[in-house]
């Protein structure tokens, strides 16, 4: 899909469907209100209309999608929007696109032709490496799309912006969606490896016999069991420097989740290829990151593991010495998230940043907290967590805050190590995330658990489909555009 920006009548423009957005309750151009009966439509969120013009304009159809009232538009009611009028060209086969909108909204031209390139690209999102029976409408793709603005110069900004995020997005979908047996953690260390290459970053990957030598506790505790051996993946954007802030970003990374000897039932582990969707996150981040040459050092650590039961297994009750020291008592296998997790977010230290934000499929009781509808946030920085919010509200990927009280930290203490993998059901999000945080030192640290927003069996918004999200990307490209 190529986009171009464009001024003046997009009903001039010889193309095969001109989509227009239409605000509920305002006139139409004549040209158009002439073409169909008045109550055929009336511009409510995500109404379309197909009407063919003939001699009233230049187009061959013309789709009408409706955006709803004016003055209740935001970004993501026209990436929605977008998507939806997407779906309906590739239907019809409109192999070239105009769009354009017909009436003011409150919604900035920048911002605008970012949602909507957005909305068009993750809106025609499919997944189709495994399909060898594939049909024309299955691969048909809408090649040009126009883009009719009132002014060029926001357009083209904001579509850059989205290209950039749509790539980190796309890669963050498709890691997500490919089988456990494909991404290994050697193939998501590869995968780092050629985004690096791609995009001009730096790229370092830890085998088991550097994750030995520096005593990656954690990460071998729970991979030690696959035929598939672990990884820590770091790689590295920008520079130390006392002109642009330091952040790193810590994925989790578990290529396939069984639970180990505290081995899930069948249904659990339906999904559980998608456990490294914090580690997607990280790299589509990095990726959106570095194509849009934004001013900051960002570094992105990413442990991967495959949890497996097997003779070398870690055992409930076994203790293991992560990176920083302390000694974990493991007493739920499947709680491999937070042991993995404690030695990255314990190597970020030596970055000495401004913050560690971490992203993770962590707990299924994140589910039951705030269903699919927001990633959990659990901060230990005031400033931080502002930040993250605001971000999430901008992106439409939505954020909310639990708390971090001490009276959670207490619940992860060990009666013979020092911290507990798991602390009892109540409180399931926030224990874990109470783990993470000891690991964190004074650094201000945020942890997002995307275990229900990372995965959609039912698509929310039009941009969704069934499968990976590849939420945290456009979130994170929000907050840190501007992170000082
Ligand atoms: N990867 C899972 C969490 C998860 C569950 C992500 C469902 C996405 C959908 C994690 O490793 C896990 O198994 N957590 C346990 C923790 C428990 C043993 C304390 C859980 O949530 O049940
Ligand atoms: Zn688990
Ligand atoms: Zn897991």
């Amino acid at each position: 899909m190529r986009f171009y920006v464009k001024t003046g009548d997009v009903f001039k423009e010889q193309t095969d469907l001109a989509i227009v957005f239409a605000v509920e309750k305002a006139e139409l151009p004549e040209k158009l209100s002439g073409l169909f009966l008045a109550d055929d439509f009336s511009g409510k969120a995500k109404q379309t209309l197909l009407i063919y013009p003939r001699n009233a304009a230049t187009p061959s159809r013309v789709l009408l999608i409706g955006i709803g009232e004016a003055d209740k538009a935001n970004p993501d009611t026209f990436r929605n929007a977008a998507a939806v009028a997407i779906k309906e060209a590739l239907r019809l086969k409109a192999a070239q696109v105009a769009m354009g909108a017909v009436a003011e909204t409150a919604v900035d031209e920048q911002a605008l032709s970012q949602a909507i390139v957005e909305g068009a690209v993750l809106g025609s999102y499919r997944f189709l490496e495994y399909k060898t029976d594939l049909k024309e409408e299955d691969t048909f793709e809408v090649k040009k799309v126009e883009l009719f603005s009132k002014d060029a110069g926001k357009a083209e900004k904001g579509l850059e912006e989205a290209l950039a995020v749509v790539a980190g997005v796309t890669l963050a979908r498709n890691l997500i969606n490919k089988p456990g047996a494909d991404i290994t953690p050697a193939r998501l260390g590869e995968e780092a490896e050629a985004l690096a290459k791609r995009v001009g970053i730096k790229a370092t990957v830890f085998c088991m016999k550097e994750l030995k030598e520096q005593g990656f506790g954690g990460i071998i505790s729970i991979g030690k069991a696959s035929a598939n051996e672990p990884r820590f993946i770091i790689l590295e954007y920008g520079e130390p420097s006392d002109n642009v802030p330091t952040v790193v970003l810590v994925g989790k990374g578990i290529s396939f989740d069984s639970g180990g000897l505290s081995l899930k039932p069948a249904d659990g582990m339906m999904t559980m290829k998608g456990d490294m969707g914090g580690a997607a996150t990280v790299l589509g981040t990095m990726e959106a990151v570095a194509r849009l040459k934004l001013p900051l050092h960002l570094v992105g650590l990413i442990p991967s593991a495959e949890n497996m039961p097997g003779p070398n297994a870690v055992r409930p009750g076994d203790i293991v010495k992560s990176l920083s020291g302390k000694n974990m008592e493991i007493l739920n296998t499947d709680a491999e998230g937070r042991v993995i997790l404690a030695d990255a977010i314990y190597y970020a230290h030596r970055y000495n940043p401004s913050a560690i934000i971490n992203f993770a499929t962590l707990t299924g009781a994140m589910i039951i907290a705030l269903g699919y509808h927001a990633t959990g946030l659990m901060s230990t920085d005031e400033e931080l967590t502002e930040k993250i919010v605001a971000a999430g509200e901008q992106s439409a990927e939505r954020v909310w805050e639990l708390p971090l009280w001490q009276e959670y930290q207490e619940m992860i203490k060990s009666d013979i190590a020092d911290v507990k993998n798991v602390a009892g059901r109540p409180a399931g999000s926030i224990t874990a995330g109470a783990f993470l945080a000891a690991f964190a030192g004074d650094f201000p640290f945020a942890h997002l658990d995307i275990a229900a927003t990372s995965w959609l069996e039912t698509p929310i918004k039009a941009y969704h489909h069934k499968g990976a999200t590849g939420v945290g990307v456009r979130m994170m490209v929000e907050l840190l555009k501007e992170y000082k």
